[in-house]
């Protein structure tokens, strides 16, 4: 029965979530005037609301702005800025510059691939909640190795604190889903 109640609410919470980000979609669209010459602002503002363009999202951009969704679609797929895919609640970014290079930022990349089962061409975790980035210099090389998780950056990395890391967030989020 408590399950019952619990998903409804969950339903429920869900699909209002939904509604504020399409809410602050049509904003983000109005405060650019519907202008197709805001086309990359837009894009920009309203990834920072899902963290990636789901398709249907653009679709409606596109509606607004009076362009074809295509138009849409390469330009969200020219810039290497625009994802196009659901990232995982966290995002984590190894950097891979030179001086982390040195340092063994590989074996951390390894590290993330091997704890939340990703490879060279699946880079986000089932359960919906990792992405893995390598990414070059993060202007920290004196605390090389360097992870970068959301905004937290994480210095003098090793393999055992990045598994404590990963840890450490799965014992949070289920904590968090528990109650
Ligand atoms: S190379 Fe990694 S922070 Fe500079």
């Amino acid at each position: 029965m408590d399950t019952k109640i619990n998903s409804k609410k969950k339903a429920a919470k869900e699909s209002d979530t939904k509604d504020v980000k399409m809410q602050r979609v049509r904003d983000i669209i109005a405060k650019h005037n519907f202008s197709a010459q805001q086309l990359i602002p837009i894009l920009q503002e309203v990834q920072d609301i899902y963290n990636y363009l789901p398709q249907d999202v653009m679709e409606y951009i596109a509606e607004k702005l009076g362009i074809t969704a295509g138009h849409v679609f390469g330009v969200a797929t020219f810039y290497a800025h625009f994802t196009l895919t659901p990232k995982g609640k966290y995002v984590i970014r190894v950097c891979d510059g030179t001086a982390c290079h040195v340092k063994q930022s590989e074996t951390l990349i390894k590290t993330v691939e091997t704890e939340l089962k990703l490879d060279a061409a699946k880079r986000a975790s089932d359960d919906g909640l990792f992405t893995l980035e390598t990414v070059a210099c993060l202007g920290s090389c004196g605390t090389a190795p360097v992870v970068v998780i959301n905004e937290e950056v994480h210095g003098n990395m090793t393999k055992e604190k990045t598994v404590e890391l990963i840890k450490n967030i799965r014992l949070r989020e289920k904590g968090a889903a528990a109650k």
